[in-house]
């Protein structure tokens, strides 16, 4: 693990942890909006595999696997996986669906430019500092093929809860022992440097105003 916030990273992953551990199927069967967008910008590429970071207990795996995608889906919640995996096997899945434990403040596990597709719902906006996160964005542009998507998705500034929750350090809020960053759209724009930006979209979620990035990886012709 980089340097950064260390301490509220082990905190962050004990409390992931156990609210997986009290509450199975945390975030529900349904798929996200993201995902559902996702799957058809990678379908349209002629992409079928998928890595998935922050993967939870894989509504958003299982959703792409129907869809026909391959997906290999971490989360650094071993809780999380578990249910994951038990259901993979039970809905006959497994063969589509991989797992495995990964905290993405360590370098991403794949080669460099073996990657097509990556998709994080709700993981770059956790407890990370901004090295952190920009360390994160640069190992997904390194495993990514020139050429490769990465679709994500975070809260929004313009949530009205981004006023409510307690302010940490470095852009960082808290609300009930959770952390996460709200974000603006000059920080994707920032962290979409090395990209091609190809679509960024406003939306709301349950409770949630949010943001959907689409950002290509360039490649030589580019
Ligand atoms: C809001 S949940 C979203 C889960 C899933 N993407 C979904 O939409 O159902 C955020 C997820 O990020 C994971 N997470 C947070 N920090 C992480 C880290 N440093 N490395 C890997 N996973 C992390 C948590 O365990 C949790 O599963």
């Amino acid at each position: 693990m980089n340097t950064g916030h260390v301490e509220l990273a082990r905190v962050q992953q004990e409390r992931w942890e156990s609210a997986y551990a009290r509450r199975p199927q945390l975030h529900g069967a349904q798929p996200s909006a993201a995902v559902e967008w996702a799957a058809e910008v990678f379908g349209a590429a002629g992409i079928d595999d998928v890595l998935e970071l922050g993967a939870g207990h894989g509504r958003d795996a299982f959703f792409l696997a129907r869809q026909g995608f391959s997906v290999h889906a971490t989360d650094f919640s071993e809780a999380a996986l578990d249910q994951l995996r038990h259901e993979a096997q039970r809905e006959g899945l497994d063969d589509r669906v991989t797992a495995a434990l990964h905290d993405v403040r360590d370098p991403l596990p794949p080669a460099d430019a073996t990657v097509n597709a990556v998709f994080a719902n709700v993981l770059l906006n956790m407890a990370f500092s901004p090295s952190e996160l920009r360390s994160l964005v640069a190992e997904i542009h390194r495993v990514l093929c020139p050429g490769g998507l990465f679709v994500y998705a975070v809260w929004s500034t313009d949530d009205p809860c981004s006023r409510h929750w307690r302010q940490l350090d470095d852009g960082l809020s808290m609300h009930d022992g959770f952390v996460g960053r709200f974000f603006d759209e000059s920080l994707v724009t920032e962290l979409a440097e090395q990209w091609r930006l190809d679509d960024t979209a406003p939306y709301d979620e349950g409770q949630r105003r949010m943001w959907r990035v689409t950002m290509t990886k360039p490649g030589p012709e580019s």
